[in-house]
């Protein structure tokens, strides 16, 4: 069993190491992106994003479980990852050799691309009991609070609701086990967490009614 307590003291916590979620203005991802008027303000990129749709689906819609839905996820959480992923704070074996040698402006251009696209449809399913046991953790750890009530998210925030079971359930371990070391006070929140928990999370969030 988990105390409540535990995950109040915890998420209090982390929601004073991340001041800018308390209601700050969604970041402007027009900001030093090229001139309006431009033919193609993604003409430096496009070879690159045939690259990514290899992995990540045509247009960022990924069918594969492993590999993160981008459509529609948040530009600035995104520009952060792959920033990270380039530094190895978020060691990723695929993702870092990839980004190694980009520039700041093509991983901005590319997060913002991605995150004009339209999040894909999926039909992920988990049973009332099991769906049952990840509400009362959600809750306990307010993920609400912080990725909002449809769990959409916004700005650094990234959007859990529908993304992939596997890959949710791959990137919660990392960060339990210090894999993802580019936000602390969330890895610290997933090492509370059992193997049943996490697995059940991950499916809850993967059928969520984010509508
Ligand atoms: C060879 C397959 C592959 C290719 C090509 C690829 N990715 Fe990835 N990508 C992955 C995998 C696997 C992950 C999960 C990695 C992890 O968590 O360590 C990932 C994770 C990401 C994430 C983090 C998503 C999240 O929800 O945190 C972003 C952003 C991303 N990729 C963007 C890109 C971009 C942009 C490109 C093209 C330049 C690209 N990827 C090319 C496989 C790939
Ligand atoms: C204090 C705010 C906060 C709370 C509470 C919170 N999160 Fe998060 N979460 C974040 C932030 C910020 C990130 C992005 C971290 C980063 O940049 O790597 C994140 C990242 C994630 C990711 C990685 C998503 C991806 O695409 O890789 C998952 C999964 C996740 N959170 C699940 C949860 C769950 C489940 C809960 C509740 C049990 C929760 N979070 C509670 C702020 C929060």
């Amino acid at each position: 069993m988990y105390s409540n307590f535990k995950y109040l003291v915890l998420v209090m916590t982390m929601l004073f190491s991340f001041p800018a979620l308390a209601g700050d203005a969604k970041y402007d991802p027009g900001t030093d992106s090229p001139a309006i008027g431009e033919q193609d303000k993604y003409a430096s990129v496009r070879d690159t994003l045939q690259t990514c749709f290899s992995c990540h689906g045509d247009k960022g819609a990924s069918t594969i479980g492993t590999f993160p839905i981008l459509a529609g996820q948040e530009f600035y959480y995104m520009y952060v990852q792959l920033k990270d992923m380039k530094k190895g704070l978020r060691a990723s074996a695929v993702m870092s050799p990839i980004v190694a040698d980009m520039e700041k402006a093509d991983l901005k251009l590319l997060a913002q691309y991605f995150s004009e696209q339209s999040w894909p449809k999926t039909d992920y399913t988990i049973d009332s009991k099991r769906a049952k046991a990840a509400r009362l953790v959600a809750d306990a750890g307010q993920c609400a609070a912080c990725h909002l009530g449809t769990l959409k998210g916004n700005s650094r925030v990234p959007r859990i609701s529908n993304q992939h079971p596997e890959y949710l359930k791959n990137t919660m371990h990392d960060f339990k086990n210090n894999i993802r070391k580019n936000a602390p006070a969330i890895a610290t929140l997933f090492k509370t967490f059992n193997e049943k928990e996490i697995q059940d999370i991950a499916d809850y969030l993967a059928s969520f009614n984010a509508e």
